[in-house]
């Protein structure tokens, strides 16, 4: 009987012993498992919050004059500009060309012939004056004379 007794209570250690590798088993794989898809998790040493500013996403925000979205300067029409001119390009186009009135005039003419552009009605002379007020064409002519070049001797 006592015999019986032992063996089952040393079937009882054994089965202890299994459950606790079996849980430290488990245990290992499940935090490696977290650590591979967490790896950040064990890193104690904290690095410092990471701020982000979240700016104020107003799109009409101006910034030093600039409105910021498109990148127009701000002046009389600015907004007229914005509403008709970046729906189907970006500012950038607008901004890269220099022109007179006449010719924003017909670029404008050109978009409503060939690129579906709406007839814009009073709305156009506000347009094309802001246009050629801020982006009048810029006459560079021949490029500036070199300055504050070091000559250098020939040696044979
Ligand atoms: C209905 C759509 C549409 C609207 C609105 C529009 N455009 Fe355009 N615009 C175009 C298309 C399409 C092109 C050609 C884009 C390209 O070449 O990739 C273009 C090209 C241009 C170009 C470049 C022309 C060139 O010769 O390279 C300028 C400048 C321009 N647009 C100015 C304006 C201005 C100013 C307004 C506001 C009055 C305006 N666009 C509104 C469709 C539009």
């Amino acid at each position: 009987m006592s015999e019986e007794f032992d063996f089952f209570n040393h079937v009882k250690k054994v089965y202890r012993l299994l459950l606790l590798l079996f849980s430290l088993f488990v245990l290992a794989g499940s935090s490696l498992v977290y650590y591979m898809v967490n790896p950040g998790f064990f890193n104690f040493k904290k690095s410092p919050e990471i701020q982000i500013a979240v700016e104020e996403l107003d799109p009409d925000r101006i910034e030093n004059g600039i409105h910021v979205s498109t990148g127009f300067v701000d002046a009389e029409g600015l907004m007229t500009v914005v509403r008709n001119c970046t729906a189907c390009h970006s500012s950038k186009l607008i901004l890269q060309n220099r022109m007179n009135a006449e010719r924003w005039n017909a670029t404008i003419k050109w978009m409503q012939e060939t690129q579906n552009l709406p007839d814009l009605g009073k709305n156009q002379e506000i347009i094309v004056n802001y246009l050629a007020t801020n982006y009048p064409p810029v006459d560079t002519g021949r490029r500036a004379i070199l300055t504050n070049i070091e000559w250098y001797e020939l040696k044979d």
